[in-house]
């Protein structure tokens, strides 16, 4: 059932992204609720992540039979294929490599290339539902000044740079991830002042940012993060006023917000909009290759 399922998706999908100049794509995502996995497409190699279960984690023959089938419908080679699972990793089989080895290679998507890591970390370094999001930015950073908040391996700063920003700011509190965004810009020709990469967390920072300096943002908060750096946690539930707002005091009049978030329960409440048309686009933003049409929410905030 999986291998057939995955093989018409294949075919599906194979035409889709050539139309659209798209090489790494879910291929399937708990089409079959019996197989709760996540199946990812990134130029000849797979990821696949394991969805949490009531009935607690799935056995490694059971995973060996999954990556089995994937690999022979797909025609990918054994060592071309990443699982992430949900327990430790056992080293029990071919494929349990996780953390051992460190699979990066570049990707191309909309001309442009991204480093991505296939084995080391629970995420890859480029957030696949976010393609058409990057694409906005990309359409509407043109001499702006562009601000990317929580920004991760800076994919969106490049989207910006390639756009024609005047400059980009990338602010994340992860050191690691910061050098990945430095890697990703250098790998598209930014770098120099203009493209500033920042290590901080961002409420704090933006309390001492100015007032009314940026045209563009995007701000992709996690839902709930409480790294050691910072004093205090996060929630994005709670704290999404208190951050809207300070993001709007450093935008100009006129500048654009795009909010997202990946917590499917979130309220957003109006006062976090207030001094700002908000929209939600979600439905522009979700790409055709996501089934889980909440896989993530998107406002477009423009300061009035
Ligand atoms: C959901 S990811 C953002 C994805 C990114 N916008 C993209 O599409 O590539 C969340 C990021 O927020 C960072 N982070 C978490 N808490 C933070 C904080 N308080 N201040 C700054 N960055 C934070 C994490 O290190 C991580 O890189």
């Amino acid at each position: 059932m999986f291998a057939n399922r995955l093989k018409k998706r294949a075919r599906h999908f194979a035409r889709w992204a050539k139309r659209g100049g798209v090489s790494c794509y879910r291929l399937y995502d708990k089409d079959i609720p019996e197989i709760p996995l996540a199946v990812d497409w990134y130029e000849g190699r797979l990821h696949l992540s394991e969805y949490a279960r009531g009935e607690g984690p799935a056995s490694d023959a059971w995973i060996v039979a999954m990556c089995d089938a994937a690999c022979e419908a797909l025609e990918v080679p054994q060592d071309r294929l990443w699982i992430k699972r949900r327990e430790r990793q056992r080293g029990l089989s071919q494929y349990e490599k996780v953390g051992a080895e460190r699979a990066r290679f570049t990707v191309s998507e909309g001309g442009l290339r991204f480093l991505v890591n296939l084995s080391d970390y629970l995420d890859t370094g480029l957030f696949l539902d976010h393609r058409a999001t990057r694409a906005m930015v990309r359409e509407e950073a043109r001499d702006r000044d562009f601000l990317n908040l929580f920004g991760y391996t800076g994919a969106f700063s490049v989207y910006a740079g390639a756009g024609g920003a005047r400059s980009t700011t990338t602010v994340d509190l992860s050191h690691t991830y910061l050098a990945w965004a430095e890697e990703n810009l250098a790998l598209n020709g930014f770098s120099g002042p203009s493209h500033a990469l920042v290590q901080a967390d961002v409420s704090r920072w933006l309390d001492d940012m100015p007032e009314a300096h940026w045209d563009l943002v995007v701000c992709d908060p996690p839902t709930f993060s409480n790294s050691k750096r910072m004093d205090d946690v996060f929630d994005v539930q709670r704290d999404h006023v208190g951050l809207l707002r300070a993001v709007l005091r450093v935008t100009r009049p006129g500048g654009v917000v795009y909010f997202s978030s990946n917590f499917r329960r979130l309220k957003p409440d109006p006062a976090a909009f207030a001094g700002a048309t908000a929209l939600e686009i979600s439905d522009q933003t979700v790409p055709d290759d996501f089934r889980n049409t909440r896989i993530h929410r998107c406002w477009r905030l423009e300061k009035t």
